[in-house]
């Protein structure tokens, strides 16, 4: 079962961005399972998966933002941005052998993209969706 998924709380109104949110979310399960069952040997692999999918994910909603003229792109790219240091910041943990980095990732990105979605999408997508409603 996975463990962690897209809550009903966690949606907006925009489908594909749902689709992209429920596969970080799938990247994460990933990262979960792969501690259970081997430890951190392959974490770079998560790691490099995860910047490639959070880099996609984030241009999608920033070219939506730009093409609707969302009031507060530019505060919400600083959060992606943010967000994108952090996961370098685990590669070098990684280099130098951080203890406990598996778990420590895992907890941040739990958090971080919940509370991203609340506080972040889900403001932006429910503006995009009243300014643009026929
Ligand atoms: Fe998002
Ligand atoms: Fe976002």
């Amino acid at each position: 079962m996975d463990r962690f998924k897209l809550d009903d709380n966690l949606y907006t109104s925009f489908e594909e961005i749902d689709r992209q949110h429920a596969n970080m979310f799938r990247i994460i399960n990933m990262l979960s399972s792969m501690l259970d069952e081997s430890g951190e040997e392959n974490l770079s692999i998560i790691l490099e998966e995860l910047k490639h999918y959070a880099g996609y994910h984030f241009s999608s909603e920033e070219a939506l933002f730009k093409n609707y003229g969302y009031s507060a792109t530019d505060e919400h790219i600083a959060e992606h941005r943010s967000f994108a240091k952090k996961i370098e910041s685990f590669d070098l943990e990684l280099i130098v052998g951080t203890p406990n980095l598996g778990h420590n990732m895992l907890s941040f990105l739990e958090d971080w993209l919940k509370t991203h979605i609340l506080t972040h999408d889900q403001k932006a997508f429910d503006e995009i969706a009243e300014n643009n409603k026929d």
